[in-house]
């Protein structure tokens, strides 16, 4: 069981550029240099009768401190078998609700790809709004579960996006992984979701 469990949902992983360049980045060079922290679940692979072992997944998560949710956007939201997957391993009386506190006190990260650029991503572009305002669901699962939501990592334009820039975006994602939970500027990140401004961040009062 690890610590770091990023859980992949690509419907057709095979024709993928974004999501499979990312998971190879974790790949290990040699077994020897496997990164115990880290377990990749592959959800479609896993499960492609959509038949979830909620209590292995449940395991995992149980283990895990931080999660990772690994998917391409698909129709503003997250493809299908992973809403089934919160459907049913987030249970009532396990993830949230009476007992339900299995997940409190972790870290949720969600690492997505868009098809749309950024500049689509605005009031004036096709997609009419800023990326982040299609995130609430994701954000108000985190808080509703006691997870700490962390600023997501996104490449926007995915199809478009040099072969150059899409290894950036891999080796980003492999280290902050390596570097977590000491990210810059995470120990501000509230469990709300609010950020606190340090004392030391504002001018003295007169
Ligand atoms: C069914 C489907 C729905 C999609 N919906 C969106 C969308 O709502 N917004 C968007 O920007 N891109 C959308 N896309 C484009 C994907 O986000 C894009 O192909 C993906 O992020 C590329 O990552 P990949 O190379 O790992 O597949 C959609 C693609 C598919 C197949």
């Amino acid at each position: 069981m690890a610590e770091i469990l990023v859980i992949a949902a690509h419907p057709t992983l095979e024709h993928s550029r974004v999501c499979r360049a990312l998971l190879a980045a974790l790949q290990p060079s040699a077994p020897s240099t496997a990164d115990p922290r880290t377990e990749v679940r592959d959800l479609y692979a896993l499960y492609p009768d959509y038949f979830i072992d909620i209590a292995a997944e449940q395991r995992a998560l149980a283990a895990a401190r931080l999660v990772v949710w690994l998917h391409p956007v698909h129709w503003y939201s997250m493809p299908p078998l992973l809403k089934l997957w919160l459907d049913e391993v987030l249970a009532f009386g396990w993830a949230y609700g009476p007992g339900g506190t299995a997940l409190r006190g972790k870290d949720l990260w969600l690492v997505a790809s868009t098809g749309g650029d950024e500049a689509s991503y605005h009031p004036g572009g096709h997609n009419r709004h800023s990326f982040s305002a299609f995130l609430p669901p994701y954000e108000q699962t985190a808080r509703l579960t006691g997870m700490r939501w962390l600023p997501p990592l996104v490449l926007h334009g995915a199809h478009r996006v040099s072969e150059a820039a899409l290894d950036v975006h891999a080796q980003t994602f492999r280290q902050r992984l390596h570097d977590w939970p000491r990210w810059p500027g995470l120990a501000m990140v509230r469990a709300d979701g609010r950020f606190d401004v340090p004392a030391d961040a504002r001018p003295a009062p007169d």
